[in-house]
């Protein structure tokens, strides 16, 4: 799967690549990262890529012509290639996102800085757009690597154990319950008992009533999703 970043500071986006899981997905050939710069792509002889807004407001806007030409040249040469744009005016994203872009051959993310992007660009390239929450940041780099982080995870081969997909938080509108590694008891704690005594039917029952007590307490809105949703199963 390829993803592009199309963003004023490649450097933030690229230190995410050179560690851990997400560089062995590189190395083993599953994932390839690319980067366009829309200032490479400005017709000023300065590289000029904003301006203040019309209208008046703060701050400064990206203008449209850099990002279009860098657009239309990242789309004649990928046909296939599903644009996404980062911004605290849109949609939140969510896991079921994550799972359904895992599928895509080719996935761009269209970051702003300063004020934002010119909403023409938005209309005329988005395939998407995204908020990853309700704060502001600086810029789309980091909401577009945590949304690259998210998908890339659900690509066949990028985790080592799939198992790991299957019982996850969100799957079930519920969160996860509590994990322990060794020791089993560590300065005067131990983990629950029944997770040491191998049956693995009451572990099951007592994760699940884990999960519930903690999505009450963290999350309650998702408690009655869970629950809807089960009574609609039944
Ligand atoms: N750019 C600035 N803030 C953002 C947010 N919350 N989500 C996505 N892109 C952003």
């Amino acid at each position: 799967m390829k993803f592009t970043f199309v963003t004023l500071f490649q450097n933030i986006v690229e230190g995410y690549f050179q560690d851990s899981i997400l560089k062995r997905a590189i190395e083993k050939d599953i994932l390839h990262i690319e980067y366009i710069n829309p200032r490479d792509f400005s017709s000023s002889k300065h590289g000029k890529v904003d301006d203040t807004a019309v209208g008046g407001g703060a701050g400064m806007v990206m203008n449209p012509q850099p990002l279009y030409d860098a657009l239309n040249d990242l789309k004649i040469k990928n046909r296939d290639v599903h644009l996404i744009f980062l911004t605290p005016v849109a949609k939140s994203f969510r896991q079921n996102d994550a799972k359904r872009l895992a599928k895509k051959s080719h996935i761009a993310f269209v970051s702003g800085r300063y004020e934002g992007i010119d909403e023409r660009v938005i209309e005329k390239y988005a395939d998407e757009v995204f908020s990853i929450g309700d704060y502001i940041l600086t810029g789309g780099e980091l909401a577009s690597l945590v949304i690259c982080d998210a998908i890339s995870r659900n690509v066949d081969g990028v985790l080592g154990n799939s198992d790991s997909l299957t019982i996850e938080s969100f799957e079930t509108n519920l969160l996860e319950a509590p994990s322990f590694s060794k020791p089993e008891n560590y300065e005067n704690n131990g983990v629950p008992s029944e997770y040491l005594k191998g049956n693995h039917s009451k572990i099951r029952s007592l994760k699940l009533a884990l999960s519930e007590c903690k999505t009450k307490f963290f999350r309650p809105e998702q408690l009655l999703k869970h629950r809807t949703r089960k009574s609609y199963e039944k």
